[in-house]
């Protein structure tokens, strides 16, 4: 299956990939996680993405679509793949289309612009990339990762006033490609609900898997 996940930030789109990615077998593509990845290590892509990460803003279509581009000519993607945050713009959208990949569903996480800042400041993440939740999902130990032991941090762009921007740019420019895909007959919608597991039914179910 080709999946694309919509939704605001925090909506829950990368909780629900790493569900799905484990049921299907199959690579999930997070356009953030290779920017953190492309920052960590000093690249000047990462560099460049930086400014605009940290401000709330989207990073240029072009950086973006020339990573998936690449990432989606890998082995491990022939057999299906799951978008966690790309498209993001009709013009990436629009490339997408261009490159003549065929998506088979594209799932919007609808939730509610106070519930997302609310959960957004619970977020707590490790340099090893796995992600944890104050309320909705603990480590075993308050603020240490469960898997390598690190210390967890908040994310830059996790702090309310950024939430808000990038509630914005969502409202305003990734929001319209729910029209685009619906217009294609590939959009299917679940409600994010308050516990992780309750979407993952509607989310398992909407996908018919
Ligand atoms: P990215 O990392 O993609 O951020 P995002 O879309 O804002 O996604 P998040 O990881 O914040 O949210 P999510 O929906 O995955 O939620 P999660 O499952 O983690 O992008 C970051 C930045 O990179 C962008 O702002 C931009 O600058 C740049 N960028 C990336 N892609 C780009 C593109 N295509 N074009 C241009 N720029 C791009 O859940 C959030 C929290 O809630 C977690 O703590 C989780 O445990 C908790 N939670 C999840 N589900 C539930 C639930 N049902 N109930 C309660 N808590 C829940």
């Amino acid at each position: 299956m080709n999946l694309i996940l919509l939704g605001a930030p925090g909506a829950g789109k990368g909780t629900q990939a790493e569900i799905i990615c484990e049921k299907l077998n199959i690579p999930t593509i997070s356009t953030g996680n290779i920017i953190r990845a492309a920052l960590k290590n000093g690249t000047e892509m990462g560099l460049k993405a930086k400014e605009y990460m940290d401000a709330g803003k989207l990073v240029p279509d072009d950086v973006v679509i020339g990573i998936i581009k690449e990432r989606l000519l890998e082995d491990d993607c022939q057999s299906g793949f799951i978008l966690d945050g790309f498209p993001r713009t009709i013009p990436q959208a629009e490339a997408l289309d261009a490159m003549e990949i065929q998506i088979d569903c594209v799932l919007s996480i609808e939730v509610p612009d106070e519930k997302i800042v609310a959960r957004m400041s619970g977020r707590r993440v490790c340099p090893c990339g796995a992600s944890y939740h104050t309320e909705y999902k603990k480590p075993k130990q308050d603020g240490i990762c469960d898997i390598c032991g690190a210390k967890l941090t908040i994310r830059k762009d996790d702090e309310p006033a950024t939430v808000l921007d990038r509630l914005h740019v969502y409202h305003e420019q990734t929001e319209p490609l729910k029209d685009y895909y619906a217009k294609t007959g590939k959009l299917r919608t679940v409600v994010g609900q308050e516990e992780v597991a309750d979407t993952t039914k509607l989310t398992l179910a909407a996908l018919g898997i």
